[in-house]
């Protein structure tokens, strides 16, 4: 069982768990509505991240949903909600290292709140594709470009893994090895973006047992370790330090 929880009681679920739960889609709600509802339901962060130059919109303890009953919840599980400490030390990494997505062709697959595709577009990336299954994760995106001044990426809700990554020269992946089924399909695509397009990879995770023991791992170069600050250690049970790895060339 991951060590992944929070302390919204009850809500957000073991990551292994939640993933093989049922997906609904979001109910038909105006973009306005979303925007509304998230607003109403989530606080500005401000500085308790690896990236205190980046705001988002997140839950906190203030937030109505941290103790509310998690059936009165309209949406899938908000994994927008949370800034994983895997997409915390990607982001840390891109914004200490504006080359790498200088000038490029970015997608950012499981992009969750959209702080790794703002650090991109702070750091002057050409091109940004946030993707993820919920289509919320697209609303709260666009809503923290707002915060962050910065133009909202290309948000899909599409599946790509398996799509063709010829457009793009980097896939970002913040915590994205919570589940087996995913870290294999993950696995097979990426090796076919790496030997079709040399397509460059950059994966944050905070050492999850999943990602440690896949095979992924042995093809992975070290890049960058960051330790945890205190209130992110102290959500995520056990957690200190999170890491970004690349392919080997
Ligand atoms: C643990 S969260 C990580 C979010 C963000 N990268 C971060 O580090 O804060 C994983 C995210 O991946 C999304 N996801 C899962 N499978 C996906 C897929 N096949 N394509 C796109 N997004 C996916 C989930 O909806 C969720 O928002």
């Amino acid at each position: 069982m991951l060590r992944c929880y929070r302390h919204v009681k009850g809500f957000l679920k073991p990551l292994a768990e939640t993933s093989r739960r049922r997906r609904t889609s979001a109910p038909c709600l105006s973009e306005d509505h979303i925007r509304r509802f998230i607003s109403e339901n989530t606080e500005v962060v401000v500085g308790r991240s690896l990236t205190p130059e980046i705001q988002l919109k997140l839950f906190t303890p203030n937030c109505r949903f941290w103790t509310e009953r998690p059936e009165l919840w309209p949406f899938t599980d908000p994994y927008w909600a949370i800034y994983w400490p895997g997409g915390q030390a990607l982001s840390r990494y891109i914004l200490d290292n504006p080359g790498v997505c200088r000038g490029r062709a970015v997608l950012d697959l499981g992009s969750g709140c959209g702080a790794s595709s703002i650090a991109a577009k702070l750091c002057y990336a050409a091109h940004v594709v946030a993707s993820d299954l919920d289509p919320v994760s697209a609303v709260v995106t666009r809503l923290n470009c707002e915060l962050n001044n910065v133009e909202p990426p290309v948000c899909v809700t599409d599946d790509m893994i398996g799509s063709d990554p010829a457009g793009f020269d980097l896939i970002l992946l913040g915590d994205m090895f919570y589940d087996e089924a995913l870290a294999n399909r993950l696995y097979r695509w990426l090796d076919r973006c790496i030997k079709t397009h040399c397509t460059k990879v950059l994966i944050g995770d905070p050492g999850r047992a999943l990602f440690e023991g896949h095979d992924i791992r042995k093809l992975l170069h070290h890049v960058a370790q960051y330790e945890l600050p205190e209130s992110v250690r102290e959500e995520n049970y056990g957690l200190i330090s999170s890491h970004v790895w690349c392919y080997q060339s």
